[in-house]
């Protein structure tokens, strides 16, 4: 009889008792009864227990992770024996044939659902760690979604065009991953950080609709929602405004979630201004799933005597705060001690915020730095500008616009992870539009102006006015796809005219020898008969991630790497020989030699 399977090890019902079937597996876990060995056998579909007895001499020696392959007769087990938790708990399989396929030695991490080994550990043995349940099932649904969302741009007449990878430098704000040509000596390959200028010359080109499940590589700061490579759903369609990417997105969202998931997203997705999302959240990607909204008070700030706040007024700054209520949630009760206040200074101060006032409201005058200028009437209209009830915690931040939005916004966050305001069932998706971002925003350090999205960005008005003397004050036809507080996509509606490309490049600071010998190839695209258009560009790495409840992307990654961008696994970067660097004309100087 053949060795391979008839069945996975998660298929058998009560239905198959008494048919003879053949399994191939991994062992889970092994049980010595006196002579008889109870063994889970494991695949990525279940788990079913076999039973070996003392017939098999290979019994005794089989160890966790080995490979099998058992044939025998499927069997009830006794109600007592009956497992409720596992689709195969009724059955098990009596062993009359066992075959080893394959041995293992005791495994550096156990293949276990809960896990607790370092993550360098897991990412060292990524073969073994993949065996688990919990990243199968991730991977799983990582690729019925990935699918699901491909038949959406099918069915809507999307064509799927690869780009290449070997390229020249696609700016998105990071540093480029670069590749050294054996041919060209001294001259190199950039990989992309996304398809971006290719997606618009396939517009020039007439490709009216494009999609590409796309990877992009990307030599930043990694934190749990970046990998150095990701992959991007990229899109982008012709003759189009904002509405309709926002319409077609929404379409292919709901489909997706539906066919994958049986999830009804609601659509459309609320619209929000850049403005009003700063100003209400203190984030260009709020969380609109619960309250502690930014509230201006500026005008009490400039009539009362505390003088922190009339000198930031004063100035032209802002002070804004934010009210954590005494019952943030039915039945909760937020109860800060004054210590535990006071610690809330140091999340605001590391967005630049020299402090952190506060006041527990009341008609009385209430309590904490600010009660002294809460008197009387002072009291009373503090607690109407806040909106704050009888002993609702107020807190403040006087500063610089920039500094005082995002300050708070972090502590809202904050605030509302502690007291458990955020929903962590992983069916809540919120989805939201961001739009009318700045064009352009400033390295406060080099006083530079650089792209606040991409530099093929269209503004709203084609004319710019004024945009050389004030760039800050150039809004742009940019959007963000944004949900449960996450930036899950981003585009816009680009420059299809070659002489605004060329203004806004200038904007930037690029020489017409910089503009030429790096986007030349554009320029020239866009001056035969560019279409308007626009699309977006969506991070699949995190919206899969976000669909199975996780907070870091690297558990819906096959084989992921380190926050200092190495593959623990493979060793990767890693030395190469001589001969090979002086074939792409490369010497090795100073640090790096070894
Ligand atoms: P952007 O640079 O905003 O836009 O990227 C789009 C989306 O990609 C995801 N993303 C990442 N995911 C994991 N690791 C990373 N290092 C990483 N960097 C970005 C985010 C982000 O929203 N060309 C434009 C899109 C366009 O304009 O059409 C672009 O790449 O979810
Ligand atoms: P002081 O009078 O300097 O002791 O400050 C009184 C309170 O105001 C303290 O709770 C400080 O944290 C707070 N505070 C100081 N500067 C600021 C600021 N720029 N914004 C908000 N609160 C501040």
């Amino acid at each position: 009889m053949s060795w391979k399977r008839t069945h996975t090890c998660g298929e058998l019902r009560a239905s198959h008792v008494g048919q003879t079937v053949t399994l191939n597996g991994w062992v889970d876990a092994r049980r010595d009864h006196g002579g008889i060995y109870f063994v889970d056998l494991r695949d990525r579909y279940g788990l079913t227990q076999i039973v070996l007895g003392k017939e098999h001499k290979d019994a005794g020696r089989i160890g966790p992770e080995f490979v099998l392959s058992v044939t025998g007769e499927v069997a009830a087990r006794d109600a007592g024996n009956v497992n409720e938790k596992r689709e195969t708990g009724t059955i098990e399989l009596v062993v009359k044939e066992l075959r080893v396929l394959a041995e293992s030695p005791t495994p550096p991490i156990e293949v276990t659902d809960d896990l607790e080994a370092a993550v360098e550990t897991r990412l060292r043995y990524r073969f073994l760690d993949l065996r688990r349940t919990p990243l199968q099932r991730n991977l799983a649904h990582r690729s019925r979604f990935v699918n699901a969302m491909r038949r959406a741009f099918e069915r809507r007449e999307f064509l799927e065009i690869e780009t290449p990878i070997l390229t020249k430098a696609t700016p998105e704000g990071a540093r480029d991953y670069l590749v050294p040509s054996r041919v060209h000596a001294g001259k190199f390959y950039a990989l992309p950080q996304s398809p971006q200028i290719f997606k618009q010359i396939l517009m020039v080109s007439g490709y009216d609709r494009y999609f590409q499940v796309a990877r992009c590589f990307r030599d930043e700061d990694l934190r749990a929602d970046r990998q150095p490579e990701f992959t991007q759903l990229d899109m982008e369609m012709a003759f189009v405004e904002e509405e309709d990417v926002f319409e077609l997105w929404e379409g292919v969202l709901t489909d997706t979630f539906r066919d994958s998931m049986e999830i009804e997203v609601e659509t459309p997705f609320p619209r929000m201004k850049f403005s009003e999302a700063m100003a209400r959240f203190g984030s260009d990607k709020p969380d609109v799933r619960f309250g502690l909204e930014l509230v201006a008070a500026d005008a009490w700030a400039g009539e009362s005597d505390f003088q922190v706040f009339k000198k930031v007024v004063e100035s032209g700054g802002r002070v804004m705060g934010l009210v954590l209520p005494r019952e943030p949630a039915p039945g909760t009760t937020a109860e800060l001690s004054r210590k535990e206040v006071e610690k809330l200074a140091d999340v605001v101060s590391e967005y630049g915020a020299k402090g952190l006032a506060w006041w527990k409201a009341s008609r009385e005058g209430g309590s904490g730095p600010l009660s002294r200028f809460c008197e009387g009437e002072r009291a009373v209209a503090l607690m109407e500008v806040m909106g704050a009830g009888e002993g609702d915690l107020c807190l403040f931040v006087a500063d610089r616009e920039s500094v005082v939005q995002r300050a708070l916004g972090e502590l809202r966050l904050r605030l509302a992870k502690r007291f458990e305001l955020v929903p962590t069932d992983g069916r809540s998706f919120s989805f939201l539009w961001v739009t009318d971002y700045p064009m352009f925003e400033k390295d406060e350090a080099t006083g530079r102006w650089s792209s606040s999205h991409h530099p093929f960005t269209a503004p709203v008005d084609w004319d710019l006015p004024g945009a050389e003397e004030d760039p800050g004050s150039v809004v742009s036809r940019a959007y963000d796809l944004v949900m449960n507080g996450w930036e899950l996509g981003s585009g816009s509606v680009r420059i299809h005219r070659g002489d605004v490309q060329q203004r806004i490049f200038r904007i930037l600071g690029l020489s017409p020898e910089e503009q030429e010998s790096k986007f030349g190839f554009l320029l020239e695209a866009l001056a035969h008969g560019a279409p308007p258009h626009g699309g977006l560009g969506l991070g699949l790495d995190r919206l899969v991630a976000l669909t199975l409840g996780l907070d870091n992307i690297r558990d819906v990654v096959s084989f992921p790497k380190t926050a200092s961008a190495a593959d623990l696994m493979c060793n990767a970067p890693s030395t190469v020989a001589r001969e090979q660097l002086d074939e792409v004309h490369i010497r090795l100087t100073g640090e790096a030699v070894e």
